[in-house]
């Protein structure tokens, strides 16, 4: 018998109405399942067939009472927004775990985008101020809009959105798009990256991730009691910030074995001895997290997202009779 796979596109997983607080509470049960040694994510792989792009492979198993198994193939090309092409690209496969068989292909662009914030709320969950009201969005392309959407979710008291990009029209796109989903806060188009900054309680910076990267914001722009999260690796933030502030990333194993490969991470980042936890530890309940003082995280991203996102798409989708069965 020929088995059969649901095809679910983009436009349908947005039909789906899944929120943000559903895809963070997966993701931090996705955390706490590798905390708790419940399944096996290898630290992802990639090839890099331009400069500055990747292709990256990540496969992970969640045990245990979660019980999935998938691979993400996702593409990263900087160029491709002069091209017409999104930034981010890919497939998400969720595979059957008893057989192997395939059950789901679906658009992994959408699975990156929502998992990718929703981290960013796990993280602000734990070691958020829940007094914060001022957010600095650098880089304003689709990552500031799913951490916006998830800080929304953990920061009722958000009022000051300061956001600045490199080009002008970015920041206007985003502020017309997301000033609707916070009707009550003030955004302001920063003229440049210090201001948006100087005294915000949280920065998250989304820029692209370059291989000789920047690092344009210095220890003097952050002020002392910033949650500061990098979801672009070490492009944006100078390693300064997280000298002697709390760090913590989503996986040691995966930030180390991406430091030991020589391209990110190395010239003063955090080494294995620095990492004060990881968000396994975190979401497992090993570690406690800290709510005070400079505190920061490197958020590359991990399978366990991807899985416990596809698995919400999925069965979602099949229970609304939505996507596209295609045999095998
Ligand atoms: N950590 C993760 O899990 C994860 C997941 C997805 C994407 N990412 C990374 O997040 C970053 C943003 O991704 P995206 O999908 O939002 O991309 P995007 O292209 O939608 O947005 C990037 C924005 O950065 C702006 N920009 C470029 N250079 C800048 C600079 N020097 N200063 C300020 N702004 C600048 C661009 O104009 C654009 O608006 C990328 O580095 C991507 O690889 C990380």
């Amino acid at each position: 018998m020929a088995a059969e796979v649901l095809w679910i596109s983009a436009k349908e997983i947005d039909q789906l109405g899944i929120t943000m607080t559903e895809i963070m509470d997966g993701v931090e049960a996705g955390f706490a399942a590798i905390g708790r040694d419940e399944g096996e994510m290898p630290a992802k792989i990639g090839i890099h067939p331009r400069e500055d792009c990747f292709i990256h492979a990540m496969p992970c198993y969640l045990g245990g009472d979660i019980d999935r198994a998938g691979v993400k193939c996702v593409s990263g090309y900087p160029p491709n927004p002069a091209k017409g092409h999104p930034y981010i690209t890919g497939i998400m496969l969720l595979n059957d775990p008893e057989t192997g068989l395939p059950q789901a292909v679906m658009d992994a662009a959408w699975v990156t985008a929502w998992r990718t914030g929703a981290a960013s709320g796990v993280y602000a969950r734990h070691f958020g101020d829940p007094d914060t009201t001022s957010v600095a969005m650098i880089g304003t392309g689709v990552q500031a809009r799913v951490n916006l959407l998830a800080m929304k979710e953990v920061f009722p008291k958000l009022a000051d959105i300061r956001c600045y990009d490199l080009y002008e029209a970015s920041t206007d796109r985003f502020i017309a798009d997301m000033q609707p989903q916070l009707p009550g806060a003030a955004f302001t188009k920063c003229a440049d990256m210090q201001s948006a900054v100087t005294g915000s309680d949280v920065l998250i910076t989304c820029t692209p991730i370059v291989e000789t990267p920047e690092r344009f914001i210095p220890r003097d722009w952050v002020k002392d009691d910033c949650l500061v999260i990098s979801v672009d690796y070490d492009s944006a933030i100078h390693e300064d910030v997280f000298a002697g502030a709390n760090f913590t990333c989503d996986n040691r194993n995966q930030y180390v074995w991406t430091r030991e490969q020589g391209t990110y991470f190395r010239n003063g980042y955090p080494g294995p001895a620095d990492i004060d936890a990881d968000m396994s530890e975190i979401c497992s309940g090993t570690k406690p997290g800290q709510r005070s003082g400079r505190r920061g995280a490197v958020l590359m991203g991990i399978a366990s997202h991807d899985i416990m996102t596809a698995a919400l798409v999925f069965d979602r989708a099949a229970k609304a009779g939505l996507g596209t069965k295609v045999e095998l």
